[in-house]
């Protein structure tokens, strides 16, 4: 099928590539001249693992190109995904705009184009907005009715930063909201070459269903952390508990990781948006207002670990493991590591941070503390090592930790083993 994708970030570059591979005629479309170039020499502006190699095996089969023209893009498609970000406001909602643009944009286009044309919105968008922006705002830029002369779809994507393309080629299940029954068999026939199950749904009804697995699955480590920091001050590994509750297939063992809380850029924001349309119609929300406020709690947990282990740290250096929200990605947002160096700096200690990836990101935040190109030469020296973020590399032995001055070992995601080092503490285990 001939696909555009309108928005190249994580989402829009991902699916675009991961439907190219699929055998799909993909393009993608952004506003921003410099990304397009970029993708279409090879070079992914996002960092995510086998991205760059699938797109360019992709360019050289000549099965995606970028461009920042959108009538090109939706003028050569059957179908047309919107992917553009959705800002939050200060109050948690989200901003849509750009949402309202896009449309405006592709029905400008539409207006001109002739034949059956879906649209679909991809961006994870709070229950009413497709009918209630994107719908209209395309009717009213292509002078066309909605269900006559375009289709409408909302297909909301599940995919985890740094393991986007594997998700999306491996769906647990494809969502597919439809305007009407000619509309959805477009894109259900996209998804046929998936293995996974389909399921239909109203518009609203999908885009509630993405909501309701991110705050499920953010409430679902709420609470793991919560009986972790009650583990940890019983003398109880949290990760033996999370074995032994996992086995029941009614909690399921993904998830259950305890640690220093949730960032990135969905769990924390999709919730506050969640809860922020919630009080819009009328209900004020009890877990999922509890969810955030725990969660901002939680990245201090180390920080009240490391205190109680050692009351002043002021002029003490720190080494500082992983800045990333989580492994293998670049990205710092509402990375629990702002909150914990932000309080480091603030009780006067020296970080000396390393994260494989992260760093130049972190910078822009803290352009002070000291950064180090590798783990062992940001433990050289420290009296204290905290483990923020649970990169591969960050499995080390008790040989690596020598050069440290004096040895006080925590970690805020299990990433060090009992059998490589003799002493270290986990914030709840
Ligand atoms: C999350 C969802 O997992 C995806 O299904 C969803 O599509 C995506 O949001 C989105 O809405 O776009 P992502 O934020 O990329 O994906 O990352 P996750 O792997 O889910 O991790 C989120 C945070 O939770 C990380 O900080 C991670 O360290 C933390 N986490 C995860 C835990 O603390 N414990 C766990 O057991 C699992």
């Amino acid at each position: 099928m001939k696909i555009s994708i309108v928005g190249t970030g994580y989402v829009g570059l991902c699916t675009g590539v991961g439907f190219a591979s699929k055998g799909n005629d993909v393009i993608c479309v952004d506003i921003d001249k410099e990304k397009v170039d970029k993708i279409n020499s090879g070079i992914p502006p996002i960092y995510e693992q086998g991205l760059e190699e699938m797109l360019k095996k992709n360019l050289d089969e000549k099965r995606i190109r970028a461009t920042a023209d959108i009538k090109d893009a939706v003028m050569n498609s059957d179908v047309t995904f919107i992917s553009v970000g959705t800002p939050s406001w200060e109050d948690g909602s989200i901003d849509l705009k750009y949402i309202e643009q896009a449309s405006l944009d592709i029905g400008n286009v539409l207006k001109e184009k002739g034949g059956y044309h879906v649209v679909v919105v991809k961006s994870t968008v709070v229950p009413e907005t497709t009918e209630k922006v994107a719908l209209p705002a395309l009717e009213k830029a292509s002078g066309k009715k909605a269900g006559e002369g375009f289709g409408v779809c909302m297909n909301p994507e599940f995919l985890k930063e740094g393991m986007a393309l594997e998700d999306f080629l491996n769906p647990d299940r494809v969502v597919i909201g439809q305007l009407d029954e000619k509309s959805g068999s477009r894109v259900h026939k996209l998804y046929e070459a998936f293995n996974a199950p389909i399921i239909m749904t109203t518009l609203r009804t999908a885009e509630m269903i993405k909501y309701a697995a991110n705050a499920f699955l953010a409430a679902k480590i709420g609470m793991i952390n919560e009986i972790g920091n009650l583990c940890k001050r019983l003398g109880i590994d949290t990760n033996e508990v999370a074995n032994g509750i996992g086995h029941d297939k009614r909690i399921g063992d993904k998830f259950l990781r305890s640690g220093i809380g949730f960032g990135g850029s969905c769990f924390p924001k999709d919730v506050k948006a969640l809860i922020a349309k919630s009080r819009e119609s009328g209900y004020e929300p009890v877990i999922l207002d509890h969810v955030i406020k725990m969660n901002n709690e939680q990245p201090l947990q180390i920080f009240e670990l490391l205190k109680r282990k050692m009351p002043d740290i002021s002029g003490k250096t720190i080494a500082i493991l992983g800045l990333a929200f989580k492994a293998e990605t670049d990205d710092i947002r509402e990375a629990p590591a702002l909150k914990i160096v932000d309080a480091l700096v603030k009780a006067g200690a020296k970080v000396k941070a390393y994260d494989p990836k992260a760093m130049d990101n972190f910078r822009k935040e803290f352009p002070d503390i000291t950064y180090c190109s590798n783990a062992a030469e940001a433990i050289e020296g420290s009296e204290v090592c905290l483990i923020l973020t649970d990169w591969k590399e960050f499995d080390l032995s008790d040989k690596d930790f020598e050069s440290m001055s004096n040895r006080l070992i925590l970690e805020g995601r299990r990433i060090l083993r009992k059998e490589k080092v003799k002493e270290f503490e986990g914030v709840c285990w």
